[in-house]
């Protein structure tokens, strides 16, 4: 009865074993053997790309974020469009928005001297996220890597799958839930809204026509952004510390001060508020969260195996 009892626990380990086996197929020690200073090198132009614009990581962690909701983080995102090739960096999310592609080309031609036609564009984009998130004073986390790079891009995907700004909370939970993301992956993930800045295009109707905001920060806004045109005017997305990745942002939404309509959705009354007040009051609890949802995203449908490529150059395919 017992050895039956035992043998029915090992079946069922095994099974466990074998499906977080197949199932997560990405690992820390993928690129151990075959390009060894990776981390390294990612980092170094991190670093260096930093001190000339320090805009650099927040573009990075949102290209980032491009590129996994997209079917999956396969660096699609980094595909050019040519003549008889249409991408994603035009679909309307990205279009006039996305930056730091030359830097993911930075990084990937300081990799190929030393480790050729060994290291995805995915993975680098994955680890440059990570970089920038601790450069700017945020969480570390431990990569998985082994992803491969797509031959293709998805416009319409990129036009349907990727959240707007204009969303409320159920639809912003919806996209979210499409790539296996719950509540708690939403606030945290939102977080990164911690640094970077929008467009004024991208807050617009909230400056004029929003509830839900504080009013002197409504007027401050329509300073920054006329009713019409302002086509180059930005404001920053947490207006306490715009370059510094910490929990501030949650502290604007508890004051009404989210820059995006779909911000402040998650303070709004509804059953995100429990959330973003816990980020807002502990700091070392949203730097928890927010690692472990970017490994969660950086898991969104890889490409592994014998699936896609190792490209060779981030903007077009081998
Ligand atoms: C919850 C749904 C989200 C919506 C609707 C949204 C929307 C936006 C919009 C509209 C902008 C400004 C774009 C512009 O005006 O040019 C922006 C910027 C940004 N987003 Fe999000 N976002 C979301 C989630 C995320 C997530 C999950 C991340 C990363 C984990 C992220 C990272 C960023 C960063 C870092 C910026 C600043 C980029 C820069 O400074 O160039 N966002 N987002």
């Amino acid at each position: 009865m017992a050895s039956t009892h035992n043998r029915s626990i090992a079946c069922w380990l095994l099974t466990i074993i074998l499906c977080a086996c197949t199932d997560a197929q990405l690992s820390l020690s993928f690129y151990d053997a075959s390009c060894p200073s990776l981390q390294i090198i990612v980092k170094g132009v991190m670093v260096a790309s930093t001190l000339t614009d320090p805009r650099v990581p927040a573009r990075i962690v949102r290209l980032f974020f491009h590129d996994c909701f997209v079917n999956g983080c396969d660096a699609s995102v980094l595909l050019a469009d040519t003549p008889t090739f249409t991408g994603e960096q035009n679909a309307a999310p990205n279009k006039n928005s996305l930056a730091a592609f030359d830097i993911i080309d930075r990084i990937k031609f300081a990799v190929e001297l030393v480790c050729k036609s060994t290291v995805s564009c995915a993975d680098i984009l994955t680890i440059a996220a990570r970089d920038a998130v601790v450069l700017s004073g945020g969480p570390s986390w431990q990569v998985l890597v082994g992803r491969r790079d797509a031959r293709t891009a998805s416009q319409s995907a990129a036009e349907s799958d990727l959240p707007s700004q204009f969303s409320g909370l159920s639809t912003l939970v919806t996209n979210f839930a499409n790539k296996g993301l719950n509540l708690r992956d939403l606030v945290a993930l939102s977080g990164a809204h911690t640094f970077g800045v929008a467009r004024c295009a991208s807050f617009r109707d909230r400056a004029y026509n929003d509830q839900n905001i504080d009013p002197l920060f409504a007027a401050i806004l329509r300073a920054l952004c006329p009713p019409s045109g302002g086509l180059i005017d930005i404001a920053p997305l947490d207006v306490k510390t715009p370059t510094i990745f910490d929990n501030s942002y949650y502290l604007n939404l508890v004051s009404k001060k989210g820059l995006l309509h779909s911000d402040q959705e998650l303070f709004n009354g509804g059953p995100a508020d429990s959330i973003v007040s816990s980020y807002a009051a502990d700091r070392s609890i949203f730097f928890r969260d927010f690692a472990d949802a970017m490994v969660k995203m950086g898991n969104i449908s890889p490409l592994t195996g014998s699936s896609g490529e190792i490209r060779q150059v981030c903007s077009r395919v081998n």
